[in-house]
């Protein structure tokens, strides 16, 4: 069956081959496992939540309306927490909508959340979510649409968790010259690093990337994944390393910052403004293996 609804989850399968699959936690909409042949592609904490109680650490939870917490008091989304609702909340199946690729959508709005959070958020919009399968690739692409009379204001972004053998091994590419944010420090520079490594924590928002340039994840020269973008202009890349990850109770094991790294596209870097009645999308496709392609700027 390419499409399984448990009460808690939607399981697809790719109809060409039965190795491959993603596993839909209805809460959060979080994909908590991507299997390509066999072998999976998302990392998951081993303490990570899968019950409801908390977002899920690992997989890819879904961060809407605002991503962090907002700074500035004033703003509508200053009393949600921090990434938002729709990561801990529950979604509801849509069902299969297309069969090859196998496709699936998930839809949040309003009718699903709580009085508590809709009072955080007084706004209505409608959120459809549409996951689409297929050997070597995983789409995962979200349409926001404001349903109600007031304009919004919002972030987006695909918290995305890969499971990889040593960080001190990876190379992520075609980030150079780009403007970035640094969370840890606070400060904006421009990225000269023809491909980032890791040896320390790592919180980085890349701004305003070219949709031509695909972000490649390399293990010891190997191209792991490759990302494209469609709407999505900026990119976080974080990485906890030791001491964030003993703060996080739901991060287990605690050597487990060495298996993943988080590479997540979004609309972070600005906030989008809908007005009534409009539509917005953003895409991320994951593709596996191939070669290295370098894009840099020429001067
Ligand atoms: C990343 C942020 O996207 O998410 C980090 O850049 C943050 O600053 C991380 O620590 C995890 O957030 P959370 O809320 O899932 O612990």
């Amino acid at each position: 069956m390419p499409v399984e609804e448990l009460e808690d989850k939607v399981i697809l399968t790719n109809p060409q081959d039965s190795s491959s699959k993603v596993t839909i936690l209805k809460y959060g909409a979080t994909i908590i496992s991507w299997e390509n042949k066999a072998e999976e592609k998302l990392w998951l904490s081993k303490a990570a939540k899968l019950d409801g109680s908390k977002p899920v650490r690992g997989g890819i939870p879904l961060v809407f309306p605002i991503f962090g917490k907002q700074k500035n008091p004033e703003h509508p989304t200053s009393k949600l927490p921090q990434h938002g609702f729709a990561r801990n909340n529950e979604w509801e199946f849509l069902g299969q909508t297309n069969e090859s690729p196998v496709t699936v959508q998930f839809g949040l709005g309003p009718e699903n959340l709580s009085e508590e959070t809709r009072s955080l958020w007084p706004f209505n919009f409608t959120l459809i979510y549409t996951i689409s399968l297929k050997e070597d690739k995983l789409t995962t692409k979200i349409e926001v649409e404001n349903s109600g009379r007031k304009e919004f204001e919002f972030n987006w972004l695909f918290h995305t968790y890969y499971k990889i053998q040593d960080i001190t091994d990876i190379l992520v590419s075609n980030l150079i010259d780009q403007n970035c944010y640094d969370q840890l420090i606070g400060e904006s520079y421009i990225e000269k690093a023809p491909a980032i490594s890791f040896h320390e924590e790592f919180d980085r928002i890349y701004k305003n990337i070219n949709s031509s340039k695909i972000i490649q994840i390399i293990d010891k020269g190997k191209v792991l994944y490759n990302l494209k973008r469609n709407n999505l202009p900026d990119s976080v890349v974080w990485n906890p390393w030791i001491k964030k990850s003993e703060g996080m109770n739901d991060f287990e094991p605690k050597s487990g910052y060495e298996n993943m790294i988080c590479v997540e596209p979004g609309h972070v870097n600005s906030m989008v403004l809908l007005p009534p009645g409009e539509k917005w999308f953003g895409e991320q496709e994951i593709s596996i293996g191939g070669e290295i392609k370098v894009q840099s700027n020429i001067y």
